[in-house]
């Protein structure tokens, strides 16, 4: 294993046990709301102190951007960490969250992993070595058709200017594949196209924070990720599309006609 990958699972175990430890005592947990349905708990920033920790104890001199305490550093190497995706889901105990973490070489991803503690799946990928779960490579589905397809989503809850555009999509989305998940947390919807058990993914306005990680893990197994224009800028406008190669296509000329 790549060391700096060594260091990012090192680190995402860590922040898992703090999360873990806390996910026995939720009703003791007090959000606070940093916007609308958007909640922070003292957990995702302990997680977070603890994974900032371990990555910074083995590169002191690399630069940290992460979602709750923000960024600090200059360096071509930039870890993109999210502590806890699936906040909403964690607090209601819903065993859907995970850890995720990337790291950007000269705004490339070039190191993934995304960690779900309550199934104990580890999520990892290097660039141009491939995406594993818990040491076993792992591709993306060889499904063909939009209609044999299980797609993943997440729903606009934050914000709402585009919840027409997105609703008309979903309600076609719907109608041509075969079913429609949104289990809650971004980084694992990424890992579950990359293993293949959803085909296809696509949600609006997400953060280089949730999809970083989840965006090497699709491309080393073999699939396609873009925005909604098809374009690799994904990072930027947080709207993002991605599956196997022949049901990306048919997802795109979905989302297209309704934007
Ligand atoms: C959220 C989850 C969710 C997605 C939201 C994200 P958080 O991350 O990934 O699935 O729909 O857009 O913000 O806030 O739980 O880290
Ligand atoms: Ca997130
Ligand atoms: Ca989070």
């Amino acid at each position: 294993m790549h060391p700096m990958l060594n260091t990012a699972v090192r680190a995402a175990r860590r922040g898992a046990t703090v999360i873990q430890r806390a996910s026995n005592n939720i009703e003791f947990i007090t959000p606070e709301k940093k916007g609308h349905n958007d909640f922070v708990t003292e957990v995702d920033r302990a997680a977070e102190q603890a994974i900032i920790e371990t990555i910074l104890e083995a590169y002191p001199t690399h630069a940290i951007q992460a979602e709750e305490s923000g960024s600090r550093g200059n360096s071509e190497y930039v870890w993109v960490i999210d502590p806890l995706d699936g906040t909403t889901n964690f607090l209601h105990g819903f065993p859907q969250y995970a850890v995720s973490i990337a790291l950007m070489h000269r705004d490339i991803v070039t190191q993934a992993v995304v960690y779900d503690p309550c199934r104990n799946d580890l999520f990892t990928a290097t660039r141009g070595v491939g995406a594993f779960l818990n040491d076993r490579r792992i591709r993306v589905s060889k499904t063909r058709e939009l209609a044999d397809s299980l797609i993943g989503t997440g729903f606009p809850y934050t914000e709402f200017q585009n919840l027409d555009a997105y609703t008309a999509i979903f309600r076609d989305m719907t109608q041509k594949a075969a079913g429609v998940r949104r289990p809650g947390a971004a980084a694992l919807d990424l890992a579950y196209v990359a293993c293949g058990r959803f085909d296809g993914f696509f949600e609006f306005g997400l953060k280089p924070h949730d999809i970083a990680a989840g965006s090497l893990l699709v491309t080393e197994a073999g699939g396609l990720m873009t925005d909604f224009s098809g374009e690799e800028k994904f990072l930027e406008s947080g709207n993002v599309l991605c599956g196997t190669p022949r049901v990306f296509g048919q997802m795109l000329q979905v989302i297209r006609q309704h934007l």
